[in-house]
């Protein structure tokens, strides 16, 4: 039985995925840990459990963060997407679909937090976000081209064990061209 509110548990909703879930917890508790064994949502992983591995990346508000990192407690009224969102109902989000094309894992453990990072990685390059490569960082240069150099470096914060990182690469750079394509027709159709 979930404890009491108290000096040091609260009554917090999450909203995940689009639903709210109300739950009891210990002011130390990690989104990480509120998400596996608080709400059965195990397809973010949990890896180093100290923010370095990137196995346990979600999206907050948008924004890919390590939720080992992050506390429940502050997570609420943030919008959280995880690996059990990223999908439109039964249509595979393109980075899904591009990591499968491309072999883009092996025992997949690190894929969820893989993914969710892409989903990130894509926006941010597709907002014209610099990275530590990108040669012209003036606002007026635009987004750089995405090349695999470029690719490694947004990603760099997602480990894989299994040393999966050129089909990770090549499903990355496929994602974002499919987004770009679907980008530029609802463009022309507007
Ligand atoms: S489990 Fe969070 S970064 Fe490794
Ligand atoms: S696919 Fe095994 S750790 Fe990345």
């Amino acid at each position: 039985m979930a404890p009491a509110p108290s000096s040091t548990y609260s009554a917090i909703t999450l909203n995940i995925n689009g639903e709210k879930h109300q739950l009891t917890a210990d002011h130390r508790t990690t989104l990480l840990d509120a998400l596996r064994e608080r709400l059965d949502l195990t397809g973010t992983k949990k890896g180093c459990d100290q923010g370095q591995c990137g196995a346990c990346t979600v999206l907050i508000d948008g924004r890919r963060a390590v939720s080992c990192l992050q506390l429940a407690v502050a997570a609420e009224g943030r919008e959280i997407t995880t690996i059990e969102g990223v999908a439109e109902g039964e249509r595979l989000h393109p980075v899904q679909q591009a990591f499968l094309a491309f072999d883009g894992y092996q025992c997949g453990y690190c894929t969820p937090g893989q993914i969710c990072s892409a989903v990130a990685v894509i926006e941010e390059h597709a907002a014209g976000w610099p990275s530590a490569v990108t040669d012209d960082v003036r606002p007026e240069a635009g987004p750089p081209p995405l090349t695999a150099d470029e690719i490694r470096e947004r990603m760099s914060g997602n480990l894989c064990r299994c040393g999966a990182y050129v089909s990770i690469v090549q499903a990355v750079a496929r994602a974002a061209a499919v987004q770009a394509e679907s980008d530029e027709v609802t463009e022309a159709v507007a």
